[in-house]
């Protein structure tokens, strides 16, 4: 596995030249046929079932939240996460004219967590900055909260260089019962779904602005509530942050930690 901070440099370099990616991948007459990293993660998680096909590969960016009972060695228990999804379907490497490379591709969920704002609306506007590697915008977790009744602007494209547009793909949020959902509203999909499969993230994986870790690879499958269309089963991978501080950090009551992934949507 690639260090954290390879894939970042790589991915700087990415965002900065992204044209001559896409230009080189021109000649190729490959057709790409979408792998899902599975075996990236310290354990394997289950691979997509041969019935399913692949509808879209998004890049996810937002907060992970976490309650703390109280300030002391108990573990954090999740509350939900706030994400808004790009569509990276596109840059697949090996896709004809728009691919990006390997590299470039892999490094996209570090690439956008440290070249963008958080796309919240956001409490403390203070936390949207990550801030460099070097000198992370560190902030006590509570911080890092969106606006509870309206916690996504207007849903907009990303221009991640001058000539990289990742088309705003929709959403991802905790429905009114807790359960994961993922609307997709710009391709007219979504996903109600519950956690199948996880694999934590690999040692070498971005730890993120708070240096808290990756959040682990998942596999999420039709939470079986009627409310999914198009969509029956989700992986997430190649995280980049989004693990909660201990509590004795942290203190008690809820917080937040900035995270990305690709999300991989099947049906
Ligand atoms: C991948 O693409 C990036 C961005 O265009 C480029 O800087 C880098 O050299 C490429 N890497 C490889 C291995 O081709
Ligand atoms: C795929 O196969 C599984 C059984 O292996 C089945 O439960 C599921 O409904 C199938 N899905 C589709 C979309 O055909
Ligand atoms: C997450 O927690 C923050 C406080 O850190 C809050 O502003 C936000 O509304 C919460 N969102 C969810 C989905 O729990």
């Amino acid at each position: 596995m690639v260090s954290a901070k390879t894939l970042l440099l790589a991915g700087l370099v990415a965002v900065a030249s992204a044209a001559p990616a896409a230009r080189a991948s021109c000649g190729s007459t490959q057709t790409a046929t979408p792998t899902l990293p599975v075996t990236g993660a310290a354990t394997e998680l289950p691979a997509p079932p041969a019935n399913l096909t692949l509808k879209k590969i998004a890049v996810g960016h937002g907060i992970q939240n976490y309650s703390c009972p109280t300030a002391d060695s108990s573990a954090p228990t999740q509350l939900g996460a706030l994400a808004v999804l790009y569509d990276v379907t596109s840059l697949y490497p090996g896709t004809p004219k728009t691919g990006i490379n390997e590299t470039a591709w892999t490094a996209l969920s570090t690439t956008i967590l440290w070249s963008q704002p958080l796309p919240l609306n956001l409490v403390n506007e203070k936390a949207a900055s990550p801030g460099t590697p070097s000198q992370p915008n560190v902030l006590p977790e509570a911080s890092y909260g969106a606006d509870t009744s309206d916690p996504f602007p207007r849903g907009t494209d990303l221009q991640l260089s001058p000539s990289m547009t990742l088309k705003f793909l929709g959403h991802h949020f905790f429905d009114i019962s807790g359960t994961p959902t993922f609307d997709l509203s710009a391709a007219s999909l979504k996903g109600s779904v519950v956690k199948t499969g996880a694999a934590n993230a690999p040692a070498g994986a971005d730890k993120g602005i708070l240096n808290t870790g990756a959040v682990a690879w998942l596999q999420l499958s039709d939470s079986g509530k009627g409310l999914s269309s198009g969509i029956s089963m989700v992986y997430r991978v190649i995280t980049a942050g989004g693990a909660a501080q201990a509590c004795s950090t942290s203190g008690a009551g809820q917080g937040s930690v900035p995270y990305t992934a690709f999300y991989w949507f099947y049906d």
